[in-house]
């Protein structure tokens, strides 16, 4: 009988054998073409499917717990980790997913949209699949120089392809006000435009230039409104995306002074630093607290990010207020200041449903154990954070600071150079970080700063293919993770972003 069978037909019995005992794992099986982040796992049957077999039109779907946890028999998820998790499978007839949750049943098609791409043909095949980390992410700054509503949709239906599902908007910083503040109409009437686009024409000495009142000819910037806010939410809803708003305190804040000056500290021209809000005054905090409230209203995400970055305090040493707060509150130095500022914030945060994300600044100090930190300086501040029992999110400038140059010869390079190798090979759940407190990595996020991007086409090269990388390793499984082989699913998917319209570099 078997000298009676093809070839074929003798490769399909031994794989089918093959599988069955485990001999051929996940593992050992190549991934598709152009598929990222690598599933948790993936196995080829025998026979292709064409693709327009994929498109939803030949799809089962079945939303149930219990069938999904059947499928994941053995393996120990979390109950978020269950809700992304998905079973697929590609046959010649069509497609069938299963999931516990609609957000599951969201990630399979974005598998499918991918496995789909390239060719006409796709192999026939199973797909289990579940993210690692529950924070994927990508930060905007819009304050440096300012992108439209549409520009911002593009990049969300890309952060939901690579199964990304957190929005950091970026959305107030020294050169502009980008959010609509019924209660502080100046914050975008005077301070959302500047009379140069370039921002380091307009930045100078780390002193910011002059700002344009709304609707002076020629003038260069824009902002939000609540309108438009709605409208990105919505989209990214859609995508399972959390969009989390960023107000920037109390550094940061030279155009929130340039607004509203008395925010500042009491010195002859506001004092030395020019970016820094008067934490001793209590008008302050009506202020925050009052936009603060604006912005709980709009956003729905349980998270505000308050910033926390880079103040100088050197005007807290001086200002009369800030020394008055400090005695009354027994407060020994400026970093104290700080910190009574921050945990004030993130009490009246708390006291609304919200918690709050700083940089991870907010550690000096002293920090409310509630707060999550976000790990920029390097990843020590992460590693003492997580064994503080802090939830930690990791956006190391060295690894993740996507404004940072892939090659020395590109369009206006800054900083060091960081290669999609480089971003590859960043293991946020590091062996410095007890066991016992590894589940405080949250995840990880690539920031887009954009004090030299002026263009879309440029933020986008900066981001693409290295949000690939961080979108792998944020889903992936570690063990699933493979520079040689993530090399070639990049460049296949680099491929097809380009044919959707994006600038990959
Ligand atoms: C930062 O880069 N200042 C967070
Ligand atoms: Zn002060």
């Amino acid at each position: 009988m078997l000298t009676e069978m093809t070839n074929t037909q003798m490769r399909y019995i031994i794989l089918a054998l093959a599988l069955a005992m485990g001999i051929v794992s996940a593992q050992a099986q190549s991934q598709p073409a152009n598929l990222i982040p690598a599933p948790a796992e993936y196995n080829v049957h025998p026979g292709t499917v064409s693709r327009d077999k994929m498109n939803g039109s030949h799809e089962k779907v079945r939303i149930s717990e219990k069938a999904m946890l059947r499928r994941l028999e053995g393996r120990k998820l979390t109950d978020w980790q269950l809700k992304s998790a998905y079973w697929l499978e590609v046959g010649p007839k069509g497609v069938k997913i299963e999931a516990a949750d609609q957000e599951g049943v969201f990630y399979a098609r974005q598998t499918l949209r991918m496995m789909a791409e390239p060719d006409s043909m796709v192999n026939c095949c199973t797909v289990l699949d579940w993210p690692r980390l529950r924070y994927r992410g990508m930060m905007l700054d819009v304050s440096r120089h300012f992108y439209g509503k549409d520009f911002v949709k593009k990049q969300l239906r890309m952060m939901a392809l690579l199964k990304m599902n957190r929005f950091h908007f970026h959305l107030v910083d020294n050169p502009g006000w980008r959010l609509q503040i019924d209660t502080y109409p100046r914050l975008t009437q005077l301070t959302a435009w500047r009379p140069q686009a370039y921002f380091w024409d307009w930045e100078k000495n780390e002193i910011g230039g002059p700002f344009a009142v709304e609707g002076t000819p020629g003038a260069y910037g824009g902002y939000y409104t609540k309108e438009d806010i709605r409208e990105i939410l919505a989209y990214a809803a859609e995508r399972h995306i959390e969009v989390i708003p960023e107000i920037e305190m109390p550094g940061h804040n030279y155009e929130t002074r340039a607004a509203y000056p008395e925010l500042a500290c009491s010195l002859p021209k506001g004092g030395k630093d020019p970016w820094e809000l008067c934490p001793g005054k209590e008008h302050t905090y009506e202020f925050l607290e009052n936009v603060l409230l604006e912005v709980f209203d709009l956003f729905p995400s349980q998270y505000i990010h308050i910033g926390g970055d880079e103040a100088r305090k050197n005007n807290w040493k001086v200002c009369p207020y800030c020394q008055a707060r400090m005695r009354a509150e027994g407060l020994k130095d400026v970093n104290g200041l700080q910190s009574y500022m921050i945990r004030r914030i993130e009490r009246f945060a708390r006291a609304h449903g919200k918690r709050i994300i700083g940089w991870d600044e907010i550690l000096q100090g002293g920090l409310a154990p509630d707060a999550t930190v976000m790990c920029w300086h390097g990843t020590e501040a992460g590693v003492q954070a997580a064994k503080e029992g802090h939830d930690v999110i990791f956006t190391p400038t060295h690894y993740y600071y996507l404004d940072y140059h892939q090659d020395p010869d590109q369009y206006r390079p800054v900083g060091r150079c960081v290669t999609l190798e480089k971003v590859y090979s960043f293991e946020p759940v590091t062996e410095r970080i007890p066991e016992a407190d590894a589940h405080h990595v949250s995840g990880v996020q690539g920031n887009l700063w954009t004090e030299h991007v002026q263009e879309e086409w440029h933020a986008e090269l900066l981001l693409y293919p290295r949000l690939f990388a961080i979108a792998e390793t944020g889903w992936s499984q570690a063990d699933r993770k493979s520079w040689p082989d993530f090399e070639r699913r990049a460049s296949a998917l680099s491929a097809a972003a380009r044919k959707w319209g994006y600038r990959v570099y």
